[in-house]
């Protein structure tokens, strides 16, 4: 067995997941309420809904950010919901996780943004190789030595998205990686999300507003109040 999904894309399995958060003393909120989704290896899937409707919490479940409260995850081989803590480690650095926000660290440059997630621990490529490669890849080569500060939006999201390539990932996950872009941008961000999955395979999860990125995806999962709104 497996915890660290490479190469190409990996099956996904949620089997009547739930997750609830507390809001009050004796209340709490059913963010993700009985969901379950089979994907497919190397589809991409949009995840979509209104705000509030547990997109980003089921996303975060299967990135192994958050754990259900039941149910259960499988990706690719691995059961990410009976993992360890130091497999979950290990889990979370093989699947790449790309934000609205970007979370890019300000201090550092594109390169070294790119090579972050992988510093602390041997691989068995070139970091600084693979990362160059990477920016090339999302059309930012020659810009190696930015800081974030110094690109624009889309060129923060293109760096963010080559950082989660970094490992290959089997899984790429996405939290509305276009909603702090303009319309344009955000069309170039999609494409480049789509060409790399055609590219290398990777099964891909969107969560998005957009309804044009939806479109392009392959398929659809439709949320409403943490549940499924189509079987
Ligand atoms: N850490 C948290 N603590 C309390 N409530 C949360 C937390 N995360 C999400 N929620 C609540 O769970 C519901 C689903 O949130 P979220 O998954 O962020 O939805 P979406 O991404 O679709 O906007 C919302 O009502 C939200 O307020
Ligand atoms: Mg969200």
């Amino acid at each position: 067995m497996t915890d660290t999904p490479t190469g190409s894309g990996a099956a996904v399995r949620a089997l009547d997941v739930r997750k609830s958060f507390r809001t009050g003393a004796d209340q709490s909120l059913a963010a993700v309420d009985g969901v379950s989704v089979r994907i497919e290896p190397g589809r991409a899937v949009s995840l979509t809904g209104p705000s509030g409707s547990g997109k980003s919490t089921l996303l975060h479940m299967l990135g192994a950010i958050e754990r259900p409260d039941s149910g259960s995850i499988h990706v690719g081989d691995a059961e990410i919901t009976a993992l360890s803590r130091r497999r979950l480690a290990a889990y979370r650095r093989g699947i790449g996780i790309v934000f609205q926000r970007f979370h890019l660290l300000p201090a550092l440059s594109a390169l070294d943004n790119v090579i972050a997630p992988v510093l602390p621990v041997r691989t068995d490529f070139d970091k600084r190789a693979r990362a160059r490669e990477l920016l090339e890849v999302v059309g930012l080569g020659g810009r190696e030595a930015a800081l974030p500060s110094k690109l624009s939006g889309g060129q923060q999201q293109r760096v963010a998205i080559a950082r989660a390539l970094i490992n290959d990932p089997a899984l790429l996950l996405a939290d509305e990686p276009t909603g702090n872009l303009d319309s344009r941008t955000g069309a170039a961000v999609v494409e480049l999300l789509l060409n790399l999955r055609a590219e290398r395979g990777m099964t891909m999860v969107i969560a998005t507003h957009d309804p044009g990125l939806a479109d392009d995806c392959d398929e659809q999962i439709r949320l409403r109040d943490g549940r499924l709104l189509d079987g």
